[in-house]
C-alpha cells in the first residue's frame, strides 16, 4: 500500500501560485459548478497544480487550491492524500505506478515489483539519473490485461519483468514505445486473438447488403419474400411442435352468460320485476319484519320490551332528554346489598 504522507520539509517549495494561464483555466473549471458548490472543482485544480509543479503536489499547492476554493486546508489535504493519482513526493521523469491488486498480483505483478525494487530501489525515491520513480497502487481498471503499470499518462499492459525493463530502457533513451498490451493484443481481446464475431461480413456491410438486395429483387418480380430463417421462423417452428396451453380470453372479447338482473330485463323489453316475485314480496308470510320477536330480558324497560316485541329498536325522540344512568352511590349500595344491576338487553337484529 502506498505511503500517503507529504514530502519532507526539505523537499517542499517555499510557495506556489498558478501561472496566469492556469489561473484562468482554474476559473473556468470553477465556473462549471453552481454557486456554493465550488469545492467540486478540487480534483481538477489539484491535478493542474501537480502538472504545473513537475508531476507532484507540494504542500503549498494544496494550500493554494484550498484558498482558491474557499475550503479548509485539511479538506483539500484529505483529497490529495486519498487518491494515488496525486504524487505527494518528487517523482522521476517517468513516474511508474505499479498495480498490485489481486488480478494483477496473480498474473505476475510481484515479479514486476521485484524487478523495480532491484533496478530502482525502494518505491517513492527518484532514481539517480532522475528518470524513474515508482509506487505500488491499487487497481487501475485494466485488470483484463494484467499485470500492468501506468507510466505518466499511459497504460502498459500484459507485462513481464523483461518487457517492463525493455520499456524503461526505451523510454529513458527516447525511443518510441507502444502503449497498451505488450503482447500484441488489441484492447482486451482474448489471448491468442478473437474467437467470436470473426465473420468479416458482419462488419463490412456485405451481409446486410445481400439481404436487402434479395428483398428488393423479390419485390420487383412480385414474388414471395425469401424464407425467413431468423428468430421469427424459429419461434413458429417451436410453436408448431410444442404448443403451449391457450388462454382463450387473453386480450379478446368473450361471450359470457348474462346475469338475470332487472336492468337487463328492462333493456331486453321484459318486465323488470317478475309478477311472481312481486307477489312473493307482498306476502306478509315472506316478510322478516313480522317474525316472532325474542322475549325481552328480565329487567328491560317498557320501551325496550315494546321495541323487542316489534322486532326493532326505536330511536328516542329528539326533544326528550336521554335517560340518565343510575348514580354511582346507588349502584354501590345495590352491590353492597347483594343485588346486581340489571343486565343490558341483547341487541335485536333488524
Ligand atoms: S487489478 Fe490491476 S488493473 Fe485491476
Amino acid at each position: 500500500m502506498a505511503n500517503r504522507r507529504l514530502a519532507p520539509a526539505s523537499e517542499q517549495p517555499q510557495d506556489f501560485a498558478f501561472t496566469p494561464e492556469n489561473a484562468e483555466w482554474a476559473k473556468n473549471q470553477i465556473a462549471k459548478y453552481p454557486e456554493g458548490r465550488q469545492a467540486s472543482a478540487v480534483i481538477p485544480l489539484l491535478w493542474k497544480a501537480q502538472e504545473q509543479n513537475g508531476g507532484w503536489l507540494p504542500q503549498k499547492a494544496i494550500e493554494a487550491v484550498a484558498a482558491e476554493l474557499g475550503m479548509p486546508k485539511i479538506r483539500v489535504l484529505e483529497v490529495a492524500t486519498f487518491y494515488t493519482m496525486f504524487a505527494l513526493e518528487p517523482v522521476g521523469r517517468f513516474w511508474i505506478q505499479l498495480c498490485g491488486t489481486v488480478p494483477c498480483d496473480s498474473c505476475g505483478a510481484r515479479e514486476l515489483k521485484g524487478m523495480l525494487q532491484k533496478r530502482l530501489g525502494p518505491s517513492g525515491h527518484v532514481s539517480a539519473d532522475g528518470n524513474f520513480s515508482w509506487l505500488e497502487v491499487e487497481c487501475l481498471g485494466a485488470c483484463c490485461n494484467a499485470p500492468m503499470v501506468q507510466i505518466n499518462q499511459d497504460y502498459y499492459e500484459d507485462l513481464t519483468p523483461e518487457s517492463l525493463s525493455q520499456l524503461m530502457d526505451d523510454l529513458a533513451a527516447g525511443r518510441p514505445v507502444k502503449v497498451g498490451s505488450q503482447k500484441g493484443r488489441t484492447s482486451s481481446e482474448p489471448q491468442g486473438g478473437a474467437t467470436t464475431l470473426t465473420d468479416e461480413t458482419l462488419f463490412d456491410g456485405s451481409r446486410v447488403g445481400a439481404w436487402r438486395k434479395r428483398f428488393e429483387q423479390t419485390g420487383e418480380q412480385g414474388g414471395t419474400p425469401p424464407a425467413d430463417t431468423g428468430e421469427a421462423a424459429s419461434a413458429g417452428r417451436q410453436a408448431a411442435t410444442t404448443p403451449k396451453p391457450a388462454k382463450p380470453d387473453a386480450g379478446r372479447p368473450v361471450e359470457r352468460k348474462a346475469s338475470d338482473a332487472p336492468a337487463q330485463r328492462a333493456a331486453g323489453g321484459e318486465e323488470p320485476v317478475k309478477p311472481s316475485d312481486r307477489a312473493g314480496a307482498a306476502d306478509p308470510g315472506h316478510s322478516t319484519a313480522h317474525e316472532t320477536p325474542a322475549p325481552a330480558p328480565e329487567g328491560a324497560t317498557a320501551g325496550e320490551k315494546a321495541a323487542g316485541e316489534h322486532g326493532h329498536q326505536t330511536a328516542p325522540a329528539r326533544d326528550v332528554p336521554p335517560q340518565q344512568p343510575d348514580a354511582s352511590g346507588e349502584s354501590e349500595a345495590a352491590v353492597e346489598g347483594g343485588t346486581s344491576a340489571p343486565a343490558a338487553p341483547p341487541r335485536t337484529e333488524q
